[in-house]
């Protein structure tokens, strides 16, 4: 069985993530690989940071791994708060504070498009390659939901009538960018080992 490292110390990403991936690969996390530190994330694009995570843990364990970054990208602001999402609104990594910035911001401006993008960093057989995953919606004016994290308040996704938050775990873990690039990723891995 192949081995391939997750960067990540988010439970519920690695355990969606090992179940969709057929029997070839043995899919390890950060803990599993005695790493407790910091991964620097000083890219100011979405794909560099998923690509610098990615190479921080080859370049220091020689072991093929993969890593995810996320952003919320909204139209009307030039597609912030993007690559900041996480800490938006200041270093504490806040989500409600980092959703006011962004209601505040947004205050009066009638275009409301914005879009969730993934993107996965492959390091594997010393090629990387890059999986996507985009969902295109719209901010609303106020906070609706309880489930979910981050920005899900206030972010409905076209042809839906309920916010992120609003929805059944699974049902937005169907549909969101990060599924869709983590689809991508697993459809790539298992048609490999075919
Ligand atoms: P990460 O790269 O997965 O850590 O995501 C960076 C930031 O983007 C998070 O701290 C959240 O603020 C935001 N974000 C990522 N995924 C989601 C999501 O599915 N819903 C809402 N916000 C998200």
């Amino acid at each position: 069985m192949k081995k391939l490292i997750f960067a990540t110390n988010n439970q519920h990403k690695l355990e969606e993530v090992s179940h969709l991936i057929k029997d070839n690969y043995k899919i390890l996390s950060l803990k599993d690989i005695n790493c407790f530190e910091e991964i620097p994330e000083t890219s100011d694009t979405i794909k560099g940071n998923a690509s610098q995570k990615s190479h921080y843990i080859f370049d220091k364990f020689g072991i093929d791994c993969f890593a995810d970054d996320t952003g919320l990208e909204i139209e009307a602001l030039d597609g912030k708060p993007g690559v900041y999402s996480a800490r938006y609104a200041g270093e504490e990594h806040n989500f409600e504070k980092n959703m006011n910035k962004v209601l505040a911001e947004m205050n009066g401006i009638t275009n409301r498009k914005a879009r969730f993008k993934t993107v996965i960093s492959l390091i594997l057989n010393g090629e990387e390659r890059f999986f996507e995953g985009i969902i295109n919606g719209v901010i609303l004016t106020e906070k609706r939901g309880q489930e979910g994290f981050g920005y899900d308040p206030v972010f409905q996704p076209n042809g839906y009538d309920l916010t992120f938050a609003e929805m059944p775990l699974e049902e937005k873990n169907k549909i969101s960018h990060r599924a869709i690039a983590v689809r991508n990723l697993v459809n790539y891995l298992n048609k490999l080992s075919e």
